[in-house]
């Protein structure tokens, strides 16, 4: 199984101390031989270490360039992990990642530990360049001291150096000014590595670590603020992980509430949906979907337990949508679909281009195809992701441990806006849900914003 490649941190950890201790213990007998082989296994210990770091703060999905295609219908060819040129939107511009093997030239090979830290932690690259926050250096100021050593070591000997430069980002005036970020960093970004609480286990502790540093989860769910910045770093800001829109996916509120919110998933959903991609019937989609190929697949059960520990703990906050299977409207609509005796506006559509998969009863296909009855995407205050999964569709991730991947498809050429409306309004309003309708305007722009 894929996943376990890095699996067993803890393993390793405890390797590293063995070892540790057998050259405290053998050096002084031995001689130099002994401790130094030691110390170079010490080493693979902690470069080991550094990988499975990498992996929770998904540095490759950012820092690998798209896989390129060399012609109109060649195979996509995958390009080097870590060189860099993935293009992020930002309402700013295009920003592109920057190579961070070990290549001396091109990469960031010549980093000591200290720069290293303060790019990661300050956004402040050698030289004084000021990073732009696409990088998640607010979240990743929380690192601890250990992990930041482990992830220097697998930055400068556990990965292949790639001597190519990166493509540069050229924002408009006044964005290319990265001096003035200096006021960004000073108003807006958190400074201090993360503390633990002592009122709270240590397996809550390690999930909130998880989640607010490494995982950089609140970059995509808590909503930013008019200078780009996230509104909260932890548990204590009422608006963090309430829900955030970036590149027109909308990523959901993952507090307690019972509607849009994680109030109605139990922590083992909330593992699964992390490791193979489906859990309680959800599925991953949009910008999640990568989250979930490159990173918490790969997580360890102690940790992604501890991450859903967290995220169950957060109180309700920011409440939208609501779902009541058993209201009688439910009952009835079910009957309805059934009996083919439907008049909503939507449901037309729903019958005849999304029932074959999410079934008429809207409960979707265990390991196959999400339930949309009851799911909180669905019941979002915000629609933009629907809009988008439905005009550019979409497939399930790839996991080790999951089932295979299924596609959604486009819906681009078969609906109009108008019938994009009617579905989505149908779908958020059927079998119990309640949220917000979609106006032909919500589709529309979407639309229009992503030239499709
Ligand atoms: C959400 C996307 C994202 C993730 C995740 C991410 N980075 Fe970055 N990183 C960026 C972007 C974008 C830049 C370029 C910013 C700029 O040009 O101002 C960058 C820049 C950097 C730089 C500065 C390099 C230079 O000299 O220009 C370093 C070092 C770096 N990242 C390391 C890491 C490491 C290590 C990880 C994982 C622990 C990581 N990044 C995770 C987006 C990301
Ligand atoms: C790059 C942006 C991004 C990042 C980073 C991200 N997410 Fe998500 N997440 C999304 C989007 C978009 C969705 C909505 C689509 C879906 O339900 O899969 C989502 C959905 C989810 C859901 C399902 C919520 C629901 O109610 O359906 C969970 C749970 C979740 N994310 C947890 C996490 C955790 C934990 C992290 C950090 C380790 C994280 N996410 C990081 C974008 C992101
Ligand atoms: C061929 C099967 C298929 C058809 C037809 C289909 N879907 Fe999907 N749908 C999927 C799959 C697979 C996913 C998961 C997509 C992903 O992970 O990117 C999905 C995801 C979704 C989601 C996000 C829910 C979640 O938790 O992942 C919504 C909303 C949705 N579909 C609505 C629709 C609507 C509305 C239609 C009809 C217009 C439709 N689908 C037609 C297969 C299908």
């Amino acid at each position: 199984m894929k996943h376990n490649v890095f699996n067993p941190a803890s393993f390793v950890i405890a390797a590293a101390c063995a070892l540790t201790i057998a050259a405290t213990a053998n050096a002084a007998a031995a001689g130099d031989a002994t401790a130094n082989a030691a110390s170079a296994s010490t080493d693979a210990a902690q470069v080991a270490r550094g990988a499975y770091l990498a992996k929770a703060a998904d540095c490759a999905g950012c820092h690998t360039a798209a896989p390129r295609v060399s012609h109109p219908g060649a195979a996509p060819v995958a390009t080097p992990p870590f060189a860099g040129g993935l293009g992020m939107g930002s309402p700013f511009g295009t920003i592109y990642t920057s190579n961070i093997t070990p290549d001396p030239q091109y990469g960031i090979g010549r980093y000591s530990y200290d720069d290293f830290a303060r790019a990661l932690r300050e956004g402040i690259a050698p030289g004084g360049k000021r990073l732009y926050p696409a990088m998640p250096y607010p979240s990743f100021a929380k690192i601890t001291d250990d992990d930041m050593h482990a992830l220097y070591a697998y930055f400068m000997h556990g990965v292949q150096p790639v001597a190519a430069p990166a493509p540069q980002t050229r924002l408009p005036f006044p964005f290319n000014q990265r001096w003035v970020l200096m006021f960004w960093d000073w108003a807006f970004a958190p400074k201090s590595q993360f503390k633990a609480d002592a009122k709270r286990d240590a397996q809550w502790n390690r999930g909130a670590y998880l989640v607010q540093s490494l995982g950089h989860c609140g970059a995509c769910h808590t909503p930013r603020g008019p200078a780009y910045e996230e509104r909260g770093y932890d548990e204590s800001a009422s608006a963090y992980l309430t829900g955030g829109t970036n590149d027109y996916w909308f990523a959901p509120n993952l507090s307690a509430d019972p509607g849009s919110g994680l109030g109605r998933s139990s922590a083992t959903d909330i593992v699964e949906f992390l490791r193979n991609g489906h859990g309680g019937g959800l599925i991953p989609f949009g910008s999640m979907v990568q989250v979930v190929e490159d990173s918490t697949q790969y997580l360890n059960d102690d940790d992604l337990t501890a991450i859903a520990a967290y995220l169950k703990s957060l109180p309700p906050h920011a409440p939208s949508g609501f779902f009541n299977a058993r209201s009688s409207a439910a009952l009835q609509t079910v009957q309805a679909l059934k009996t083919g005796d439907v008049e909503r506006p939507g449901a037309g559509i729903y019958a005849s281009y999304c029932a074959r998969c999410h079934q008429m009863d809207g409960a979707g296909v265990p390991q196959k195809y999400p339930r949309l009855a009851g799911n909180p995407a669905v019941l979002s205050a915000s629609s933009v992701s629907l809009v988008r999964l439905l005009v550019e569709g979409g497939g399930s991730p790839h996991t080790g441990s999951g089932p295979e991947p299924r596609k959604m498809p486009s819906f681009a050429g078969k609906l109009t806006d108008t019938e994009m409306a009617r579905v989505l309004t149908f779908v958020r309003n059927t079998w119990g849900n309640t949220a917000g309708p979609v106006t032909r305007n919500d589709v529309s722009s979407v639309r229009g914003a992503l030239h499709k």
